[in-house]
């Protein structure tokens, strides 16, 4: 319950008087319970008699309260019995970030936007051998009625009809298209239930490729096609190294884990005494965004603020960030609580956040950003995108973050659902997945995930801020405290938990 002055001074009446300057203003951030136990301690030792709260006392309270929960700075010294195999293999990486484009979000860059991803998406889906012979929209009227045609378009809109059916409008550049799912009736033979679970999981904007029967001007469908990735051989590596994924750090907000953190930092550096052979492979870091709470992010934010500077946020991060060793390579991307533009692409973190020059292996990276270690190429996206994705599509929950994330890379954009999370209309939409990457990292939910979709590795890094009251109130149960690691020559995750060692 945050405090205010008025229950501050009936909760102490009796005991302590509150001065009447003390106003609610200068209780900010503060729990009542907690207020009303520090100035119970503080007058513990004074004599009998009538003892006044003076504003002056109260701030030296809260001043004191505040260099206390200031993180610790701590200093990690690596064992000296720790002989990692990462140091001895060379590094190999190349970063490779997004194209921020400034533009004035005008209609004509929105239609130029959306045209990009259209015809980027249709290039994919002309590629899949299921779909032959696509035709224009707007040339539907050259075929007979019950005639087969295969169709490429963007959803413009979905209905659910009064039956039951989806009703989906595709538009093309040259025409619009409505499309029918059939509700299958129970019991009927020869149904194809999975295609309209299919169809229910269609959303707008999306680039599809649909195969139907024309009647009367609607297309009865018979086959739905995302862009998708296909099943592939995810790349290994000759050396046996590793990739941790961390994300969510939220460093400045009060349930930032630093008891568990300076323990990952001391886990990298060999002196924790728990999967040292994972330790000693450790090459690559992927800090995925949210690397800090940020100021004014949402309302109310600054109560539960342990660091209310933006710029000492970031100073604490890349204190802690120097403690990894020197061998290891380190890439910092932002999320939508850092510091930088928040629509997406954003770009990478500008200097006088990082306050001069960072260690030489921390490498900064846009958010998306593609990073090719070792031969590896490692698709970084905060997940901001993945709320809506939930949101709007049945079978995916905050739970298993991987069910969202799979129908990303099923869309092959990383930002599906336009308003679903703020984008630059940029005319080369920097959210299309042109490649097909060995590993997809998001963060976002604060829940952990690793799963394998058609050969690429999916990677939810969780979070390191303890259940917030926000989780609470929406029943978001987060996993925070854990590390994913990957190592890249066997191909398997672990996912270690910093939770329980002592
Ligand atoms: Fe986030």
């Amino acid at each position: 319950m945050p405090a205010t002055a008025s229950q501050l001074a009936s909760l102490l009446e009796g005991k302590i008087i509150v001065s009447s300057d003390i106003l609610d203003s200068d209780l900010q951030g503060m729990e009542m319970q907690e207020l009303v136990s520090l100035v119970l301690s503080h007058f513990s030792g004074a004599s009998d008699g009538i003892k006044l709260l003076k504003k002056e006392t109260l701030k030296e309270i809260l001043a004191k309260v505040k260099s206390e929960k200031t993180p610790l700075d701590v200093e990690i010294i690596r064992s000296s019995d720790f002989s990692p195999i990462a140091k001895d293999i060379n590094s190999e990486f190349e970063v490779r970030n997004s194209k921020i484009e400034s533009v004035s979000s005008s209609v004509n860059d929105f239609v130029a936007h959306f045209t990009n991803r259209f015809e980027r998406q249709k290039a994919i889906l002309e590629r899949n051998r299921s779909i032959q012979g696509i035709i224009d929209i707007g040339s539907m009227n050259n075929y007979m009625n019950g005639r087969e045609i295969s169709l490429v378009g963007m959803v413009y809109d979905k209905v659910i009809t009064k039956n039951g059916h989806v009703l989906v409008t595709l538009e093309d550049g040259t025409g619009t298209a409505s499309v029918l799912f059939v509700k299958p009736y129970k019991n009927e033979r020869n149904f194809n239930a999975d295609l309209f679970v299919s169809a229910t999981k269609i959303l707008k904007d999306d680039v599809i490729a649909v195969k139907g029967k024309l009647s009367n001007k609607l297309v009865i469908a018979n086959t739905v096609v995302w862009p998708d990735i296909p099943v592939h051989m995810r790349k290994k590596t000759e050396e046996d190294i590793a990739i941790a994924f961390i994300s969510d750090t939220q460093v400045g907000h009060k349930l930032f884990m630093e008891k568990q953190f300076n323990k990952l930092l001391e886990w990298f550096n060999g002196n924790v005494d728990y999967r040292k052979d994972l330790a000693k492979k450790v090459k690559y870091i992927v800090f995925d965004g949210d690397l800090v709470d940020g100021v004014g992010i949402y309302p109310n934010q600054d109560k539960e603020l342990l660091i209310d500077d933006v710029y000492r946020q970031y100073s604490v991060f890349f204190d802690l960030v120097s403690k990894i060793p020197e061998y290891i390579e380190v890439f910092v991307q932002p999320g939508n609580h850092d510091a930088v533009q928040r629509a997406e692409p954003q770009p990478m973190l500008p200097k006088e956040l990082t306050q001069g020059d960072l260690p030489s292996n921390v490498h900064l990276a846009t958010n998306p950003s593609n990073l090719v270690l070792d031969g590896i190429n490692v698709l970084a996206y905060h997940g901001t995108s993945l709320d809506s994705v939930i949101h709007d599509t049945p079978g995916c929950t905050y739970a298993r973050p991987e069910t969202a994330m799979m129908e990303v890379l099923k869309r092959r954009h990383l930002s599906p659902i336009y308003g679903g999370n703020v984008i630059v209309p940029s005319r080369d939409d920097g959210m299309v997945i042109d490649s097909v990457p060995d590993i997809v990292e998001m963060g976002h939910v604060h829940k952990n995930a690793a799963t394998d979709y058609h050969g690429t590795l999916l990677v939810n890094s969780g979070a390191w801020q303890a259940r917030t009251s926000f989780q609470i109130r929406l029943g978001h149960l987060p996993s925070p405290g854990f590390l994913p690691v990957y190592e890249t020559k066997n191909m398997t995750v672990s996912t270690l938990d910093f939770n329980t060692i002592p």
